[in-house]
């Protein structure tokens, strides 16, 4: 049994791996055809359509849970460049946009639930695939595109599912130490000047490394400080990167 289960329609992935997550086993992973109320961090919603791949892993206590959105961007990048013969450049917004040609084509939402005695991660994953330039802007958003806009070609949504499901299962089960390298290299927003946006309001800092933690190291004119992913979600201080 190979733990993918393959939905038609579902409200959203995270939702259903929550709702089962009692009965389901570690790693199990659920997409669907078509997501009707997908949820982004921090409150927002994540727009649904067809050309749009939404997937879902259960991590039953995994070990080092504050790095798994990091590992689990890591895990799309590589499973986005299997796709391709030339793959494209794929990098990573700090903490977890995946990003291709300065456009969005993937968030990532982590959301912890606890069962009993253990601390179960949901590691929701939404891949922008075939939407068109018209529906991002109907929209309105700017900073997203497609991979079939951006490469030309949308790669087959079953594959990309087990790709991306097989690499975060890979990446879960070692420290996060052995992908540090990797992560900080594949960061557009080190050394830049970004905007944390956060429920206490906004900072403007110097984006200056990321902590063996996977938190982001800043620096401002009170001196250093760390945030974390949970917590707030950083910019460019004159637009999305
Ligand atoms: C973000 O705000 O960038 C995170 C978006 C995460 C969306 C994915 S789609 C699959 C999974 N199910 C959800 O409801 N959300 C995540």
């Amino acid at each position: 049994m190979d733990n993918l289960i393959r939905l038609k329609e579902v409200d959203s992935t995270n939702s259903y791996l929550r709702a089962h997550c009692s009965e389901l086993p570690d790693g199990c992973a659920v997409t669907a055809e078509l997501q009707t109320a997908g949820r982004g961090r921090r409150g927002h919603n994540w727009a649904a359509d067809c050309g749009m791949l939404p997937l879902s892993i259960l991590l039953k206590d995994p070990p080092e849970c504050e790095t798994l959105t990091a590992r689990a961007g890591l895990s799309v990048c590589a499973a986005i460049e299997k796709m391709y013969a030339d793959p494209p450049k794929i990098a990573i917004k700090w903490p977890n946009d995946i990003i291709i040609e300065n456009r969005k084509v993937c968030g990532i939402l982590c959301e912890s639930v606890c069962f009993g005695d253990s601390l179960n991660v949901i590691c929701g994953i939404g891949v922008n695939i075939s939407q068109s330039e018209d529906f991002f802007r109907a929209e309105n958003l700017p900073n997203a595109a497609s991979l079939l806009t951006l490469t030309g070609a949308a790669p087959d949504r079953g594959e990309l599912f087990a790709g991306i499901v097989s690499e975060v299962r890979a990446r879960a089960a070692v420290p996060f130490s052995e992908c540090f390298e990797e992560y900080r290299s594949r960061l557009l927003n080190l050394g830049n000047k970004v905007k944390i946006i956060g429920s206490e309001g906004e900072r403007i800092a110097i984006a200056e490394d990321i902590a063996p933690n996977g938190f982001l190291i800043c620096r401002d004119e009170n001196g250093v400080f760390e945030v974390g992913s949970g917590e707030v979600s950083v910019r460019g201080i004159n637009g999305y990167l």
